[in-house]
C-alpha cells in the first residue's frame, strides 16, 4: 500500500477536516435551488422523494408545480391520487408517487397534519426508507443522521477505501457507520447536501473533476490515482430485454386511453411466453395505450409485428367502434425507454380514425355527432373518466395521468410524417 496515503478513516479519525473543507465549498459552490431557496419541512419531504427518481435539472419544474398544486400536507392529502399522478407524469416509478399521496393521508388522518418530528415517525411512513428519513430529517428538522444516496456512496467509497490496491468497496455496513460519524453536528442538513452536491458536480462517476475538488488532499483513491476505478462498475447482469408494441388510435386531436389497470391487450401471435405478466403495478393508476404483452426481443432486432396484430381486439373492444375496419395500424416507428430493471423496445402503430364512437355506458359519448366535431368534446369527459372506461381523450390533462413511456408514444406519434 502507499505509505503516502492518510490512514483510512476510522471512527478514532477526526472528521473535523472533511467538515471544514467541504462546508466552505459547499457555501461557496451550491446551487441555487428554489427548494434550499424555500426551505420547509413539507417542501423537503418533497423534492427529496423527486429526487430519488432522476436529476436535479429535472426534478426543479416538477417540483415548482407541485407545490403550487399541493402547497401543503393537506392539500395534498384531500387531491384525487389521479391529479397527483398526472404531476408526477414524467418523474417514472409511479408507485413512490402513489406512496408519497398515501403518506400524505396518513399523516392528516392520524396525525392532525403535523409532519413527524423525528427519524422514525419519517421512517415508518410509506416510501420512506433510511435515505429518504436521513434526507428530510436531516435538511428539514436539522437532526444529526446521515443520508446515503448513490452519490454519496461514491464520494465517502473514495475518501475511505480501504485498500486502493485491491479496489475492495467499502463493505456497506462499514461506510453507514463512516457517514454517521462524519455528519456535521452544527450543520447536518449542509454536511449530507454538500456529500451528495460534491457527488453530482464534482466527485462524477464517470469523468470526476479531481482538481477542483476541495477534499482532493484526503482522499485516498485520489492520492491512489484509482478514482475512476473507485467504486468498482458493478455487472450489469440484471437487466432485461423487452419488446412490446403500442398502439395510438387517434381521432382528431383526442387518443383512445384505456383505464389503469388495463393491461396489455393482445398477444402477437407465435409469441414466447411474455417475459413479465402482469405490468399493472409498474403503471398503477395511471392512463394506457393498447399494449402487447411484454415480450423477449426477436431475433430480427429491427422487426416489429404486422399491423393486423391489434384488429381481433378492436373489432372486440366494447368502448371503440370504428368505420375504418379496412385499415391496420402502421408501425410508425421504435424507441428504446427502461423501467426498473427491464430494458423496452417499444413499437409504436397508429391507427387514425375518421369517425370514432364509443358506446355501452350510460355515459355514452357519440364522438361522432356534430358538437364534438366542433371542439366540445372535451366537456362531455369527466362522466367516462369517473366511470372509468376507456375513451377517445385530449392529452394532457391531470385528469388523465400517463406515463413516460405513453407520453413517449403519443410524442412519437405527433411527430411522425407517416
Ligand atoms: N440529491 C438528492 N437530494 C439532494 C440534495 N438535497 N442536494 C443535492 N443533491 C441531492
Amino acid at each position: 500500500m502507499n505509505p503516502e496515503l492518510p490512514p483510512a478513516i476510522s471512527l478514532s479519525d477526526q472528521p473535523e477536516k472533511y467538515r471544514r473543507l467541504l462546508l466552505a465549498w459547499f457555501d461557496g459552490n451550491k446551487r441555487q435551488l428554489p427548494w434550499r431557496g424555500r426551505r420547509t419541512l413539507y417542501g423537503t419531504w418533497i423534492s427529496e422523494m423527486m429526487l430519488q427518481q432522476t436529476t436535479v435539472k429535472v426534478v426543479i419544474p416538477y417540483w415548482e408545480k407541485f407545490l403550487t398544486a399541493f402547497p401543503d400536507v393537506k392539500t395534498l392529502a384531500a387531491a384525487d391520487l389521479a391529479e397527483v399522478l398526472s404531476l408526477w407524469s414524467g418523474l417514472g416509478f409511479y408507485r413512490r408517487a402513489r406512496q408519497l399521496h398515501e403518506a400524505a393521508r396518513i399523516v392528516v388522518d392520524q396525525m392532525d397534519g403535523e409532519l413527524p418530528r423525528e427519524v422514525e415517525g419519517w421512517s415508518a411512513l410509506p416510501g420512506i426508507g433510511p435515505y429518504a428519513s436521513g434526507a428530510v430529517a436531516s435538511i428539514g428538522l436539522g437532526l444529526r443522521v446521515p443520508a446515503l444516496d448513490a452519490n454519496a456512496r461514491r464520494v465517502f467509497s473514495r475518501w475511505l477505501i480501504d485498500d486502493p490496491n485491491s479496489l475492495a468497496d467499502l463493505k456497506p455496513a462499514h461506510l453507514d457507520q463512516v457517514a454517521a460519524h462524519l455528519v456535521d453536528d452544527e450543520r447536518p442538513g449542509d454536511w449530507n447536501e454538500a456529500v451528495m452536491e460534491l457527488g453530482a458536480l464534482v466527485c462524477r462517476a464517470a469523468d470526476p473533476r479531481c482538481s477542483t475538488c476541495p477534499v482532493r488532499p484526503l482522499c485516498r483513491a485520489h492520492l491512489a490515482g484509482v478514482v475512476d476505478r473507485v467504486p468498482p462498475a458493478k455487472t450489469v447482469s440484471s437487466s432485461i430485454k423487452v419488446r412490446l408494441g403500442l398502439l395510438v388510435i387517434q381521432w382528431r386531436d383526442q387518443v383512445f386511453l384505456l383505464p389503469p389497470a388495463s393491461g396489455p391487450v393482445v398477444i402477437p401471435p407465435d409469441s414466447n411466453p411474455p417475459v413479465r405478466e402482469d405490468i399493472s403495478g409498474l403503471h398503477g393508476g395511471l392512463w394506457g395505450l393498447p399494449s402487447t404483452s411484454w415480450l423477449p426481443p426477436s431475433g430480427k432486432s429491427t422487426s416489429g409485428w404486422p399491423g393486423h396484430i391489434w384488429r381481433s381486439w378492436m373489432t372486440g373492444h366494447p368502448d371503440l367502434e370504428y368505420s375504418d375496419v379496412e385499415e391496420d395500424p402502421v408501425l410508425l416507428g421504435s424507441f428504446r425507454h427502461a423501467i426498473t430493471r427491464y430494458r423496452l423496445m417499444v413499437y409504436v402503430y397508429r391507427l387514425r380514425l375518421a369517425e370514432a364512437r364509443t358506446h355501452g355506458c350510460e355515459n355514452a359519448v357519440d364522438v361522432s355527432k356534430p358538437q364534438f366535431q366542433s371542439g366540445e368534446f372535451a366537456k362531455s369527459i369527466p362522466p367516462v373518466l369517473n366511470s372509468m372506461r376507456a375513451g377517445f381523450l385530449s392529452i394532457p390533462s391531470p385528469n388523465h395521468p400517463i406515463s413516460n413511456l405513453v407520453a413517449k408514444s403519443l410524442r412519437l406519434a405527433a411527430n411522425s410524417s407517416v
